[in-house]
């Protein structure tokens, strides 16, 4: 039997994270890196992950990824047997959603399994993000959805936990040089410091989940419109907002810099925080204008140590 396959694209936030945890909108991209999985039927008679070359098995109580392929296989609750083996091109706790590209691709997989094997006659889309949602849970707790759909869908759009995505029509692609620290954290122990944060401070809460709400807005409009120099300045302005609620880490304010100086029209984490991954916008309108724009950005990043690369938003 061919094995059946399953890929999912990676993410960038581009204004809103650590909020949308709390209620409030934020914007999400798809990225061209994700990850992939291939299912075949399990020789051994009992599933198994495998990851990086590592054997995960659902049963075990050994690493959260035993845990969250058990949730996620708990979502088919008819599949036989599967020997799956997955792969992920995103730097894991990197703020690329990673490990929701992983969720999403190894349901894809198996949802094709599973139809073409008969133990289901037709999996659906919220099947999907349901298995990648019961996978995300264990690595992050209290997850706002924004990762496992952004994995699914790709493109561009507007989300809320209460109304989940709504495409947005750019005017046109845009063009990010996104920059890793090369350094991560886990985005359960940020999301759990931002919480702890609004608890004990309720007035830090009061106003920085308004104020994010309306740069989200406003940069659903400048996207809409095709309005680069006004999103740079909200992604500037969201960037603010993150470190006063303490997500934010000298690597990444230093890269943000950077990059402004570099000529990038605005520059902010992306993701969780606390290291990870940043995003820095080019003022491009073509693929010849982006590779234009970005080299001096990537190449004030290498020069200190930092990696990047190019990225479109379509
Ligand atoms: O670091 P990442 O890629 O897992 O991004 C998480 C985004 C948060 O808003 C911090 C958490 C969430 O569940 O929305």
């Amino acid at each position: 039997m061919t094995p059946a396959r399953g890929a999912a694209c990676g993410k960038v936030i581009l204004l809103g994270e650590h909020a949308v945890v709390h209620g409030t909108p934020a914007i999400a991209a798809g990225i061209e890196r994700g990850a992939e999985a291939t299912v075949i039927p399990a020789p051994e008679g009992r599933s198994s992950l495998h990851l990086a070359g590592i054997e995960h098995l659902p049963g075990e109580a050994k690493t959260p990824l035993c845990h969250a392929f058990a949730a996620l296989l708990a979502t088919f609750p008819d599949l036989p047997p599967v020997r799956i083996t997955a792969e992920s091109r995103l730097l894991p706790g990197g703020g690329l959603g990673s490990s929701a590209a992983l969720g999403v691709a190894i349901a894809r997989a198996a949802a094709t399994f599973a139809t073409s094997t008969g133990s289901a006659t037709s999996v659906d889309a919220a099947q999907i993000l349901a298995a990648a949602g019961a996978w995300e849970r264990v690595f992050h707790g209290n997850p706002s959805g924004i990762d496992t759909t952004a994995a699914a869908l790709g493109g561009c759009f507007l989300y809320t936990r209460a109304e989940g995505a709504s495409p947005l029509a750019l005017r046109h692609d845009v063009w990010l040089a996104v920059g890793s620290t090369g350094t991560s954290a886990s985005t359960k122990s940020m999301v759990e410091s931002v919480a702890r944060l609004f608890e004990r401070k309720p007035e830090v809460r009061d106003h920085t989940l308004p104020a994010i709400t309306a740069l989200v807005r406003n940069a659903a409009l400048a996207l809409e419109a095709g309005d680069l120099k006004g999103l740079g300045h909200l992604l500037d302005l969201n960037q603010m907002l993150l470190a006063g609620i303490f997500v934010s880490t000298e690597d990444l304010e230093r890269m943000c810099l950077l990059a402004r100086e570099a000529g990038a029209l605005g520059a902010k984490l992306t993701g969780a925080g606390g290291g990870g991954s940043l995003i820095a916008l080019l003022d491009a309108r073509s693929d010849d204008d982006a590779a234009r724009a970005a080299a001096p950005v990537l190449a004030a990043w290498r020069a200190a140590g930092y990696d990047g690369q190019l990225a479109r938003i379509s």
